[in-house]
């Protein structure tokens, strides 16, 4: 049922306020005046002490599912210290890559019924591994053959291209960093910083929604281009690569997702005065690298869209003229659920405008059970 939206995609966009409610509902535990705030993931609770104890945690996933481990890697190294490696599935068997007893392995699948998802599960079994899961179907194979694991509780993902899944799938890996990085006295803040920062997040996600026009604009902007290119890095190098997959997808526009710290390193070439680039600079630690990255390619007259937070647009435009999306900053490994937003409505838009089908995208499935 899509109630008031035109499209599966549309709904789910604007759905997300409330999936990530429903997310973390019940796992987050705000403290009383003396006890500290923490996180409790059912399904994990018996294992965390093997996790914390591995030698490495290993990342497996395909397609957006990817990108959103990928972007809950940094944070998962901060908090729990563990070296986070990172697979595609398909390349994990293609190389047969070594998965070792002391690897705690996660597998992060929408619906828990990707063939080689599930393919890779079934190699990580065989090679001793704890095998852990984060799934948005219950009951679905991935869901059943791992030793434990998480559902996000997203609701059930109709469009093809996953929108609620990825911010939900996020959210969790956020909580798990949580659940494995203990709470010592150091990070105390930190933790108590991220936990605030989720509670947040669906009013913060409510706000960035309302830029639903502007993207409007932006794709009618863009409606007849033939690539577009995304930059990001550190936190939003997952969000370049997932925006650019968006748009590849239901706009069918060539676009690609480039880690800024890579530009000098092959596609600055690209760079001319009329190849669109989008821009993630939102303030974090890598906030001074990414100016400087605009400021190179203001030089090469590059078309750009810069994404910041909101305040920053003065910030961000030195030396140049670009068009500046403005989004609501929250605490800076959360930012990938926020920043997202705008380039899966900019992806939406593009396709209604260029007429095709955003539900349903050409040669794509929503579940891949063949290799
Ligand atoms: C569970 C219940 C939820 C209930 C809550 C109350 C289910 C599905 N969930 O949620 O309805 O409100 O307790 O305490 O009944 N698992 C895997 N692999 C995966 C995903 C999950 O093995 O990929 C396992 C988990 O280890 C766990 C079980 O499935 O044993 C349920 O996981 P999850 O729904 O995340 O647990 P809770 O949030 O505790
Ligand atoms: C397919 C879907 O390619 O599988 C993508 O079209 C999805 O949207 C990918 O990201 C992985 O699916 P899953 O269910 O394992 O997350």
């Amino acid at each position: 049922n899509k109630g008031k939206y035109e499209h599966y995609m549309q709904k789910e966009i604007h759905e997300q306020p409330e999936s990530l409610t429903t997310t973390m509902r019940g796992r987050l535990i705000r403290g009383g005046s003396c006890k500290a705030k923490t996180v409790l993931l059912g399904g994990l609770k018996d294992h965390l002490k093997t996790i914390r104890r591995s030698r490495r945690i290993v990342f497996i996933g395909c397609g957006t599912s990817y990108n959103a481990a990928l972007a809950a890697r940094p944070i998962l190294e901060e908090l729990s210290g563990i070296p986070v490696t990172m697979e595609i599935a398909s390349d994990l068997l293609d190389r047969q890559g070594p998965i070792y007893r002391e690897d705690t392995t996660v597998f992060v699948s929408q619906s828990g019924e990707t063939a080689d998802t599930l393919n890779a599960l079934e190699y990580a079994l065989e090679n001793g591994a704890l095998c852990v899961g984060i799934t948005n179907t219950v009951g679905s194979a991935i869901a059943r053959h791992t030793h434990c694991g998480v559902h996000i509780n997203a609701g059930a993902e109709i469009g093809v291209a996953s929108t609620k899944a990825y911010t939900s799938q996020i959210v969790v890996m956020a909580m798990l960093a949580l659940a494995i990085g203990g709470d010592t006295i150091s990070s105390q803040a930190r933790r108590d910083a991220i936990i605030d920062g989720l509670f947040e997040l669906p009013s913060k996600v409510r706000e960035v929604l309302k830029l639903d026009q502007e993207m409007k604009d932006l794709a009618q902007l863009l409606i007849a281009e033939q690539s577009l290119l995304v930059f990001g890095r550190g936190y939003n190098y997952a969000t370049a690569l997932e925006g650019a997959l968006k748009v590849k997808e239901v706009a069918l526009m060539h676009s690609e997702g480039i880690l800024a710290g890579e530009m000098k390193h092959g596609p600055l070439a690209l760079v001319d005065e009329n190849l669109p680039i989008v821009v993630i600079a939102t303030r974090d630690a890598c906030f001074s690298k990414q100016q400087s990255v605009i400021q190179q390619l203001n030089a090469r007259k590059g078309r750009l869209i810069v994404m910041c937070s909101k305040g920053d647009a003065a910030s961000v435009t030195v030396g140049g003229s670009c068009r500046v999306i403005e989004v609501p900053q929250v605490e800076d490994c959360l930012q990938p659920v926020i920043n997202i937003v705008p380039l899966q409505l900019l992806a939406y838009h593009l396709t209604v405008l260029r007429g095709y089908n955003v539900d349903q995208p050409r040669n794509l499935a929503k579940s891949v059970t063949t290799e």
